[in-house]
């Protein structure tokens, strides 16, 4: 059994070096100090075409678009920790983030149409959110937390937490708060420590 966590960061904004890309990243390294081996994908460098609803995953749980999500799907069911970033759009998240999450309704019919057992039972993974947004509306999150816990859920994975900031505009404004990449740190090495105490099962 291979015993050491992989752990997948999902990066959801166009914009590099900003927010969500300064606290993913601080995740990631928190993830890695605690012995896991951690990747990112970066949305923005991906071609993934929205979900066209024909429904052919219905019949065998793959989906018949050619294009750059095939080579995500295997990503997703390899790791122990999914961490997807992505910063509030409109109150959810952000269009490369949503068209991912629409085109994993290929994982959901493996679990709720076939019954896959690799994924209703076998592997639970473990999810956590990471996500700032510019205003500081009481319910700027909401929207979004409901969309990414059902991502989440349709391959197995439970959502376990998330880091979330109100007030968080400009590129770089994450950095004036003293705590938050620390906060980051610490989320990485926890979700990493909680896997290793057998909370959750990681891959054989
Ligand atoms: C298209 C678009 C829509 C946005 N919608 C919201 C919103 O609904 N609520 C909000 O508080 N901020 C909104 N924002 C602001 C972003 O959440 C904010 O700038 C954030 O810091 C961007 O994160 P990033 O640096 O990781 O890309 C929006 C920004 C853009 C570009």
């Amino acid at each position: 059994m291979n015993d050491v966590a992989k752990v997948l960061g999902i990066f959801g904004s166009p914009r590099r070096g900003g927010n969500t890309d300064l606290l993913l990243k601080e995740t990631l390294k928190g993830a890695a100090a605690e012995g896991a081996r951690a990747e990112e994908i970066r949305l923005c460098d991906f071609r993934i075409t929205p979900c066209r609803e024909c429904l052919s995953c219905f019949n065998d749980g793959a989906c018949v678009i050619p294009d750059d999500m095939q080579g995500i799907y295997p990503r997703l069911l390899k790791a122990d920790i999914v961490i997807l970033a992505s910063p509030i759009f409109f109150y959810g998240i952000t269009g490369w983030a949503k068209a991912m999450v629409d085109r994993s309704q290929a994982l959901w019919a493996r679990k709720y149409k076939l019954h896959d057992p690799a994924l209703e039972t076998e592997h639970k993974r473990k999810g956590f959110f990471v996500s700032v947004g510019g205003t500081k509306g009481q319910r700027m999150f909401e929207g979004a937390v409901l969309t990414v816990r059902y991502f989440f859920d349709a391959f197995n994975t439970e959502y376990s937490g998330d880091l979330l900031f109100r007030g968080v505009d400009a590129c770089g404004d994450i950095l004036k708060n003293p705590d938050a990449l620390s906060q980051a740190s610490s989320a990485g090495r926890k979700l990493v420590s909680d896997l290793r105490m057998n909370k959750v099962r990681p891959v054989p």
